[in-house]
């Protein structure tokens, strides 16, 4: 199981702003109410990510093993939650063993799709375009693209190297699938873009290049309990997300996830969509004008050591930072016993890279710590799909808890929508005419205050 150790979160002779046990009972029926919150969400059935861990996954199951032996590649056409899940969990796998390609294709930069095309053979390629909503103009531009290119060199045959995952009654793909009768599979409406991870957006794709899916669910299925306990002292989700939620009120606004292991990097990436887009709110379910949120800032050990923390231990005192470390490394190296009479460094020799790796996550947890910055550390045993499973469920249910906390909307996006919109009405789409008035009177604007050098 993975753990969590919040000792640098509270308050002590080190961390002076640090959270007081008390500051955390006085809290006791406020957690209550979030918890509570959350349950009616559930009862509801908008908060469907809950119940993903106990999914059935056998059309997932049979999909794959019949057709695993027909491609090479696999190609995810998606942004956003419809493409960093599959990402993060992929990166992490990858190190422990060997998979399939998997190609995330999550941008409509050229550079990217024509790097993607170069490395791939069409033919024995599956492409899974994977919107929620079946609109979004980047993965719906590179999948245009990508389905011409697939007619032209497969003809009528096309379909067998495309998948649609979608929404199961709603948008426009979802009627393309039943149009050209294309195989499927369903973003369910219960569980929001960001959420989707272990719906069939992350684990077609997962289960494709060898993945295991069933030990990535029993991972999540594994920690549900404890994030589920009312006593917070025993639910790393819950206190996590109200340590944050304390910090975020006293203007540690920075939120630092550092994993010390490169295939982990990822998963920061894609904790940063979850916390930012959750929590980040101009407005209150209340409607109050509140403009929270904390900025989530990834950084790799040891990396990033002789890059960022200087800024973490010497600079502003506003951020809460999170280590990510592994315990038991897969593929591991000892560092030979040269240079044996050089000072300088046969210290090292006959030490393992890991130890070297996990001692300086400790010492710049020491650094951190003696400079009097907040902070926390996540322990995987080793990576594995139980571990991620277990992170991925337990940042899902910190993230809506802390949402609560802050009374905010954890699960929609308005922010982002705006920029949609203003993509659609420049890029001419129909039904967008009213918002082109927006963007004029912005051009307006900009070519009165220009200054450009
Ligand atoms: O969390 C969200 O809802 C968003 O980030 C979406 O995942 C993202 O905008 C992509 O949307 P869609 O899956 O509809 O293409």
């Amino acid at each position: 199981m993975i753990t969590y150790d919040y000792t640098n979160l509270l308050y002590s002779s080190k961390i002076p702003t640090g959270i007081t046990e008390a500051r955390i009972l006085n809290y006791m029926h406020l957690i209550q109410k979030a918890h509570e919150e959350i349950q009616n969400d559930r009862k509801k059935d908008i908060m469907g990510f809950y119940e993903l861990p106990e999914q059935n996954i056998t059309r997932i199951l049979d999909f794959v093993k019949k057709e695993k032996d027909n491609f090479d590649d696999f190609v995810v056409l998606g942004i956003g939650g419809s493409a960093l899940g599959n990402s993060a969990i992929y990166s992490a796998i990858k190190a422990v063993k060997p998979l399939k390609n998997l190609h995330v294709c999550d941008n409509v930069d050229p550079y990217m799709l024509h790097d993607m095309l170069s490395k791939i053979n069409i033919k024995r390629t599956l492409f899974n375009v994977i919107t929620k909503s079946g609109t979004t103009a980047e993965t719906m531009s590179v999948f245009m693209i990508i389905l011409e290119i697939l007619k032209k060199e497969l003809g009528e045959n096309y379909k067998k190297n495309l998948v649609i995952t979608t929404d199961q009654e709603k948008g426009f793909l979802r009627q393309v699938v039943n149009k050209d009768n294309i195989t499927s599979f369903i973003v369910p409406d219960n569980v929001g873009g960001r959420f989707s991870v272990l719906t069939d957006v992350g684990l077609l794709s997962s289960a494709f290049v060898g993945i295991d899916i069933e030990r990535l669910l029993k991972g999540a299925a594994m920690i549900k309990p404890s994030c589920e306990n009312t006593d917070i002292f025993a639910n790393p989700a819950y206190m996590n997300g109200l340590l944050h939620y304390f910090y975020m009120t006293d203007g540690k606004n920075i939120s630092v996830m550092m994993p010390y292991s490169n295939p982990l990097y990822l998963l920061a990436d894609w904790y940063r969509q979850l916390w930012a887009e959750s929590l980040g709110k101009q407005f209150n379910t209340r409607k109050q004008q509140i403009m929270v949120g904390q900025t989530p800032v990834k950084a790799l050990g040891t990396t990033d050591q002789h890059s960022q923390v200087q800024l973490y231990v010497e600079g502003p005192n506003d951020k809460v930072t999170t280590f990510i470390t592994v315990e038991n490394f897969k593929h591991d190296y000892k560092i030979p016993k040269i240079y044996l009479e050089r000072d300088e460094v046969n210290y090292l020799a006959g030490k393992k890279l890991s130890t070297l790796l996990n001692t300086e996550r400790y010492a710049t947890e020491i650094a951190l710590t003696e400079a009097g910055r907040p902070n926390c550390n996540i322990t995987l045993p080793e990576i594995s799909e139980e571990t991620i499973g277990q992170f991925i469920f337990m940042y899902e249910v910190q993230t809506v808890f802390t949402g609560k906390l802050l009374e905010v909307n954890p699960l929609d996006q308005p922010g982002v929508e705006a920029g949609k919109i203003a993509t659609y009405a420049m890029m001419g789409k129909k039904g967008f005419e009213l918002e082109n008035k927006t963007v004029d009177k912005y051009n307006e604007f900009k070519k009165l205050n220009k200054r450009i050098i």
